[in-house]
């Protein structure tokens, strides 16, 4: 049995969800990180049991939710990541929680983000009342390998947090261990602490493999990482991100923190469904997901031949670099002339000229997904 289910664009519609309602009807949505699948059966079971049962109101102490055991669990099967689950605090949303352990857990300076990012990485340092610095990766490099020396460059000059994105939105990249090896000698050096938002980690491609960033870390240093069920899982609407934290004073000072949680109730029941029963709905989503990009990558050299794409290793987001059709919105150019909509919101510094394709959702689409490209484009 195919457990994983395509929607119509009718219910996709239909839904109330970001990607589909927010296009005009004779656009096709490639942008915002949802998927087109309808979401594993043990989640929507465990919600409706949970609403049935009147799992309404506030979410509970973070141990009592049993999030932290399933996380963890998951963890340790998956790549042999062992933690405490008490330390692991729950927040709203990945980005709430980052904005949390700015606020609480960095020290005064600035905060450094290598770049192209996810997009409100470059704005939740501002809001969280940290100076941000951009340490970019050459987009003409072979391969999206972090800055090393840009990177020490900032902490000899007074910066004390590093914000990394493993597997990294938008480059698609799974970082191998020496990478990280590496960037970890060199925060180690200066005593940073780095946040590593590891929400992509569940969906790392056949071929690459995740390597948390917590796992090459001395112990001691200061790590955290903050990872998440819903996108893997294609719920966000359901708020329960997690905060994995280094130590136990960590942990605590975060649950200290001047503000309500944010996480929902049944955030954490769905959160909790997924980690436990997802396996083989995961499962079936690689397998589409690993087809999808091979067939993406084959449309766009075919279709798309200006286009430059590095090879996706995780996440469904495909980063096109366009520069080459020397628009000055290729964002903008698809969705006025292809009427298909990927997402172009700005990466930083080097991000010009790049859209990105969120290729979850059925070949069929895939196809016509290049084709309005094609038309934008090749023209
Ligand atoms: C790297 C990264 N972090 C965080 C998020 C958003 O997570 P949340 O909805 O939990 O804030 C996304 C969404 O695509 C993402 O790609």
């Amino acid at each position: 049995m195919n457990l994983l289910r395509v929607r119509t664009e009718a219910e996709l519609r239909a839904s109330g969800c970001i990607k589909w309602s927010e296009a005009p009807a004779d656009v096709l949505p490639a942008w915002v990180a949802e998927m087109d699948f309808a979401v594993a059966e043990p989640i929507t079971a465990a919600l409706h049991e949970a609403v049935d049962g009147g799992c309404l109101g506030y979410g509970p102490a973070d141990a009592t939710t049993g999030v932290g055991e399933a996380l963890a669990n998951f963890a340790s099967a998956q790549w042999d990541w062992a933690f405490d689950p008490r330390r692991v605090v729950l927040a709203g949303d990945v980005v709430d929680a980052i904005s949390r352990v700015l606020a609480t857990l960095a020290e005064e300076g600035p905060v450094i983000v290598p770049t192209p990012a996810y997009p409100p990485f470059l704005t939740v340092v501002g809001h969280a009342g940290r100076r941000l610095v951009t340490v970019p990766i050459d987009p003409d490099a072979v391969e999206a390998t972090h800055d090393l020396v840009g990177i020490e460059r900032e902490l000899r000059a007074g910066a004390r947090t590093i914000v990394l994105c493993n597997p990294h939105n938008p480059w698609g990249r799974s970082f191998p261990r020496e990478e990280l090896e590496a960037l970890r000698d060199v925060a180690e050096a200066h005593g940073a602490l780095v946040i590593s938002d590891e929400i992509h980690a569940p969906l790392t491609l056949p071929g690459a493999t995740h390597v948390p960033y917590a796992a090459v870390a001395t112990p001691g240093a200061r790590v955290v990482t903050v990872t998440s069920a819903t996108k893997t899982w294609n719920m966000p609407g359901v708020k329960c991100a997690q905060i994995v934290c280094g130590s136990a004073e960590d942990a605590q000072r975060l649950r200290d923190y001047p503000m309500h949680p944010g996480q929902s109730s049944l955030g954490a029941v769905a959160s909790r469904a997924a980690y436990e029963l997802g396996g083989p709905w995961r499962a079936a989503l690689l397998d589409q997901l690993d087809a999808n990009r091979t067939l993406f990558t084959e449309l766009v050299s075919g279709r798309l031949p200006r286009a430059r794409m590095r090879p996706l290793e995780a996440t469904y987001l495909a980063f096109l670099d366009a520069r080459a059709y020397g628009l000055a919105s290729p964002g903008e150019a698809a969705l006025e002339r292809g009427r298909v909509w990927v997402d172009h919101r700005p990466w930083g510094p080097g991000g010009e000229g790049h859209v990105r394709v969120n290729l979850a959702t059925s070949p069929e689409r895939i196809e016509q997904i290049v084709e309005r490209l094609a038309a934008a484009w090749e023209r």
